[in-house]
């Protein structure tokens, strides 16, 4: 549907809905309802998601729900898993999801067999992984490959870069990597410190082939290569995933050893495709399928779940509930896993760049909020910095908390009887509560505060948070969790109407930077650039250069 979302008549029963619950508070809500706690949870795979902590009636999760359908996002999720164009502005399907499936189901996108030619692209990685850590595939002087970098950006750097981390327990061939992403030339620079040329293999990751940053790096990664081991070493050090052959064998990389993906594949959700060969070097094919077959199964029940109990769209109707009704800006996800210290960084691109929209799919103005800001760092290291504002701040933000029942690393607590896992935990669990519920003038007033602190020492609560708990950091959850946010993504972009996966806003930057390199250097004065700010910023540089 093209139509405007906030005019229909499930938007108004929200609103006024809203209206009646907006003061009440997290208190009440378990008061007047006691077995949310366990009710209001969905398993997705193996994701215990906890969503009783949040500002909502059973009475609203239904009106969401009729939001949902109302939106068509059912036609939509299957026009998606159907392989229509639903990425409108690009005329492409969105097909991140074929990246996943079993082999042996037939999957036809733009009339090619695109089950086929995932798993012909998954086996050849399989082959090339596998001769890397065996160490069948030597470098230029005979050594065997220690270090992958993987020199990409945004989506091409920044899922196998979280993947990488998130898994570090499961590299098992003596494979570490290490990636590239930022023109700034100190991002080459530290990473390349203390490499060995002979043992360093580099995967050039760019779907276009064409992104400045990575061309610029990889020209110089391959200056680094050359200088010690000399140009013929190119062949053994080199290789690269994409979409664009031509542009590959341009640059001098042999498409032999190219890893090529398809446009139905967005950046940003491409981590499972051959953009995961740094992941697959390090922890062995057999892991990555598990990686891949964790999305999988969250596809499943996305695809086939009904509304009312399906994870990912009930966390994209909440994630809608607090930015169109509550006016919340951005929403916090808090990893209680170091691992995933990447997350939340990842998680910006995926629903940044996904719902950052003003118009609708049609190019129509939206008239309401999109795109919630997403920030956010590992626990506990967040609760020493910015839980303040969470918990007594002004502002409204939702939260997402992640963590695990086993950790992947242990160690004794100070005298030595617990387990530092379940300190963190714990923390988790204290967070989680204290948004919620709060601590009351009365209460802190009864534990005999004094009178002048009792007001700062006030919380508020009524701030809410999600729980998302599982066994383990495994391959297989990792997925589970990617797929899972996808699909919120998908979910709150189908309510507003807009295209999640065209990205325009980051063309005008690009062009204009180009524009303005040359003038940073010229011997001429610098052409005015129709901006006294602009001019001065760049007659600064030149300046001080
Ligand atoms: O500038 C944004 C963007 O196009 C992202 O969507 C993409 O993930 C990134 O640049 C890198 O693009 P490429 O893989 O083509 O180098």
């Amino acid at each position: 549907m093209s139509s405007d979302i906030t005019a229909t008549a499930a938007w108004r029963k929200l609103h006024d809905h809203h209206a009646g619950l907006a003061d009440r508070h997290l208190r009440e809500f378990f008061a007047d309802d006691p077995a949310r706690g366990h009710e209001l949870t969905v398993q997705v795979a193996d994701l215990r998601i906890d969503y009783s902590k949040h500002r909502v009636t059973r009475e609203t999760l239904d009106l969401l729900v009729e939001l949902a359908h109302t939106a068509e996002l059912e036609q939509r999720r299957d026009a998606m898993f159907g392989g229509e164009h639903i990425n409108t502005s690009e005329d492409r399907a969105v097909g991140h999801w074929a990246l996943r499936e079993p082999a042996d189901r037939r999957i036809i996108l733009d009339g090619a067999d695109a089950g086929a030619d995932v798993h012909e692209v998954l086996r050849r990685m399989g082959e090339f992984t596998d001769a890397l850590r065996s160490g069948a595939w030597v470098g230029a002087t005979g050594e065997r490959i220690e270090t992958v970098v993987n020199i990409g950006i945004g989506g091409s750097d920044l899922g196998p870069a979280m993947v990488y981390l998130a898994l570090r327990h499961y590299a098992d061939a003596g494979i570490s990597a290490r990636f590239v992403s930022n023109v700034d030339p100190a991002d080459l620079v530290s990473t390349l410190d203390g490499l060995n040329p002979a043992t360093t293999l580099f995967i050039v990751a760019s779907k276009t082939f064409s992104t400045l940053e990575t061309l610029t790096n990889a020209t110089a990664a391959r200056r680094w290569l050359t200088a010690a081991l000399g140009d013929d070493a190119v062949a053994k050090h080199f290789v690269a995933v994409s979409t664009h052959a031509q542009r590959v064998a341009d640059f001098g990389i042999d498409t032999a050893n190219m890893f090529g993906f398809w446009d139905w594949v967005g950046g940003r959700y491409s981590v499972d495709s051959a953009i995961g060969l740094s992941v697959m070097a390090v922890i062995g094919k057999e892991r990555f399928a598990e990686l891949l077959d964790g999305m999988h199964r969250v596809d499943e029940h996305f695809r086939t779940t009904p509304l009312a109990e399906n994870g990912p769209a009930l966390l994209g109707l909440l994630g809608v509930w607090y930015s169109n009704f509550f006016g919340a800006q951005s929403r916090a996800v808090l990893p209680y896993s170091n691992d995933l210290a990447r997350f939340p960084a990842y998680l910006q691109q995926l629903t940044m760049e996904s719902n950052g929209k003003s118009v609708r799919a049609d190019g129509s103005p939206v008239t309401t909020s999109t795109g919630e800001i997403f920030w956010g760092e590992p626990g506990t290291n967040g609760q020493h910095a910015f839980y303040q504002l969470l918990h007594q701040g002004t502002r409204l933000v939702p939260a997402d908390f992640i963590g695990f029942a086993r950790p992947t690393d242990d160690l004794p607590t100070i005298d030595g009887t617990g387990s530092m896992h379940d300190i963190l935990m714990s923390n988790l669990f204290a967070q989680t509560k204290v948004l919620a519920f709060g601590k009351t003038a009365e209460e802190i007033t009864a534990e005999g505060t004094d009178p002048k602190l009792v007001p700062h020492k006030v919380m508020p609560g009524n701030r809410p948070s999600t729980a998302i708990l599982a066994p383990q950091l495994t391959p297989s959850v990792l997925g589970q969790l990617i797929a899972l946010y996808e699909h919120q993504v998908f979910t709150e972009g189908a309510i507003w109407g807009i295209d999640s996966f065209d990205q325009w806003g980051v063309e005008l930057g690009k062009k204009q930077a180009l524009a303005v390199e040359p003038l940073l250097t010229s011997a001429e004065d610098p052409e005015p650039q129709g901006d006294s700010s602009t001019d001065a910023l760049i007659r600064w540089y030149r300046s001080h250069r």
